[in-house]
């Protein structure tokens, strides 16, 4: 696991950039696997703005998210589905993108779906994660075992208080989302982890240790042969 330290949330994000223009020149066709939540923002502008600036063609590329809220309307403010818009596809020409459908009637045949639409994609080139302060990555939460395909998960109350932070007081916040399992992540050809800001120090030194705590899902990395964890100073504990 090789770690790249940058002196700022600024410089991770484009530093994380310059990984996406060379993936996207060396494969234009790159299967991305793409996450939500604050830390990936950021990098999302960055994208975004170099797109504008005619420095990078998402035409020929496609995206998997890693996990959607379930069940949620793809529509509600909260939904990954909508963040994602917002935040990025609305910005530039990504070819085709995918997200576990939240709405979906029968979560567990959802599951199988996205699992296939995956496969049928050859997999995943570039995988981006962020962290949760308890270890997850996607919504594969601490637990004694893991599931290797997309499932249903509870969420814990570590990942429930998180996210809160996003729902206003009488918004309802749902508590079991659809997940990417630890299979697709692992099969990723390349991983980026981005981690920012002091209140992940912990879990990041945690994570540098060296050895795979079970209850850390995001331990498993160290196992992978290709993944890059790009961090500010704040997160590394500087
Ligand atoms: C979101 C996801 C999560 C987040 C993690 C960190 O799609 O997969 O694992 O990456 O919860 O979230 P932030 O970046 O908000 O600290």
């Amino acid at each position: 696991m090789k770690k790249i330290v940058c002196d700022s949330y600024e410089d991770v994000c484009r530093y994380a950039a310059d990984v996406y223009a060379l993936q996207l020149k060396d494969k234009p066709d790159s299967v991305l696997g793409l996450a939500t939540g604050s830390t990936p923002v950021g990098l999302y502008d960055e994208l975004a703005r170099r797109y504008s600036n005619g420095e990078l063609d998402f035409s020929k590329a496609q995206s998997f998210n890693l996990d959607e809220y379930y069940p949620i309307d793809p529509s509600h403010p909260q939904s990954y589905d909508y963040f994602m818009r917002e935040n990025l596809f609305n910005k530039i020409n990504i070819a085709k993108f995918q997200i576990p459908k939240g709405d979906a009637k029968d979560p567990v045949a959802e599951c199988v779906r996205y699992d296939a639409l995956i496969d049928k994609a050859g997999g995943i080139d570039l995988m981006l994660l962020g962290i949760g302060l308890n270890g997850h990555i996607g919504f594969n939460e601490p637990a004694v075992s893991y599931p290797v395909g997309t499932y249903l998960v509870s969420l814990t109350e570590s990942s429930i208080v998180a996210n809160s932070r996003f729902f206003g007081p009488d918004e309802h916040q749902p508590t079991t989302a659809l997940t990417m399992g630890i299979g697709h992540i692992f099969r990723s050809k390349k991983i980026l982890l981005l981690i920012s800001g002091a209140a992940k120090a912990d879990i990041t030194s945690k994570l540098f240790e060296g050895i795979i705590h079970t209850d850390i899902p995001a331990c498993m990395l160290l196992l992978h042969p290709n993944v890059t964890v790009i961090i500010d100073k704040a997160a590394n504990g500087e």
